[in-house]
């Protein structure tokens, strides 16, 4: 199943580096991809001109097969602005009170449009596209077989791996509770969809006939093999890949990760009104009351610019250091060579188990 799905994605591993919207890199992709798995750009936060440009410095690094990740919204949000006054005067008190010069703005438009973002992939053709959030129309996907590009859906629940298949998804990922970053949830309330891999997997793949990849705590190849054993056709890992150092997240953020426990890593809706799975840190405990409430994108929009200015101030603490369960198990090395050892450990750990 494994070596039958990476054949179609054309790549040699049945590894992905998953799509990261902020944190990953043309290098980053680049390397993953040239080393035989398939390297994800995460394009959620992307306008689509900066979508065609970063596909263009992939390709510029190599020619093996790489996918684009979008998050399938509406083009079009409404805020209530009374809130966002409230929040944003809160939130730079906050920044104020941390010693960091800083202040919230809002944005011409709180998200890029999904639409146009969905036109930029289709022209830069990559050899899959992945999307997490919900799922695409009939339409989208004709324009994507006709071009030949893989879909990759994301799924919580059962439910949304039917849903995907349904829609005529080539794959799909299957994200465990354990996951790090956004919840893809779209069908359920993010709580009840907190479903632990070991569960999600075998339920998933007796639902489908399409093949499933495993995300969420992923961090070597014992755990790969182990997804296998489970029905996963491909692992898909986020967090192992923050401490490259292709991988654009911030320096303190990437220290951080090997000092994380289990525990301090929450589900939250702090930085960005979704809910998301990441460090537990300083801003999250000092989150004011106002800004609680306000949805995604725009809690997300309106903290983009504290994310930065504490990244560069090299405060961890306040900025979103997104992460899944296992985080502790980083290794931070260049992405080529971590590639190479999390496939030397998976073939490592089925020879040790067929004797
Ligand atoms: C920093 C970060 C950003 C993420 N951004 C995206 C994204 O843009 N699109 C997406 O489909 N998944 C995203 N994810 C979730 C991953 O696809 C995957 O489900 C998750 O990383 C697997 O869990 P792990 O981090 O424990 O390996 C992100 C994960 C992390 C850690």
């Amino acid at each position: 199943m494994s070596a039958s799905f990476a054949s179609r994605l054309g790549i040699e591993h049945p590894l992905i580096q998953a799509p990261m919207a902020g944190s990953t890199s043309p290098a980053l992709v680049a390397a993953v991809s040239n080393a035989g798995a398939l390297g994800s750009l995460g394009a959620g936060y992307l306008e689509p001109q900066a979508i065609l440009d970063q596909a263009a410095q992939i390709r510029a690094l190599g020619d093996r097969p790489y996918a684009i990740g979008l998050f399938v919204l509406p083009d079009e949000f409404e805020a209530d602005m009374a809130a966002v006054a409230r929040a944003r005067e809160q939130l730079d008190a906050l920044m104020a009170r941390e010693g960091i010069d800083v202040r919230t703005r809002v944005p011409a438009r709180w998200a890029p449009r999904f639409s146009e973002q969905f036109a930029a992939l289709c022209e830069a053709r990559p050899a899959v596209a992945s999307f997490a959030f919900g799922v695409i129309d009939p339409a989208q996907r004709r324009e994507l077989r006709r071009r030949d590009i893989v879909v990759i859906g994301t799924a919580t629940t059962v439910a949304e791996a039917r849903a995907w298949a349904d829609a005529g998804a080539d794959a799909v990922s299957l994200q465990g509770a354990e996951a790090g970053g956004h919840r893809g949830t779209f069908l359920h309330e993010p709580e009840d969809a907190m479903i632990g891999l070991f569960a999600l997997l075998p339920l998933a793949a007796r639902a489908v006939d399409i093949p499933v990849i495993a995300a969420g705590g992923i961090m070597d190849g014992r755990g790969m093999l182990a997804a296998e054993v489970l029905g996963a056709a491909a692992s898909q890992l986020g967090t192992a890949f923050l401490a490259c150092p292709e991988c654009p997240a911030a320096e303190a953020w990437k220290q951080d990760l090997p000092r994380v426990e289990e525990h301090q890593v929450a589900t939250i809706r702090s930085f960005s009104g979704r809910a998301a799975r990441g460090l537990r840190n300083r801003f999250v405990e000092a989150m004011p009351q106002a800004a609680q409430g306000l949805p995604y994108p725009v809690l997300n929009a309106l903290t983009a610019p504290l994310r930065r200015a504490a990244a560069a101030a090299g405060r961890g603490d306040l900025l979103s250091e997104w992460c899944g369960q296992a985080a502790a198990m980083v290794r931070p090395q260049p992405a080529a060579e971590l590639v190479a050892r999390l496939m030397h450990e998976y073939r490592m750990a089925k020879r040790s188990l067929a004797h």
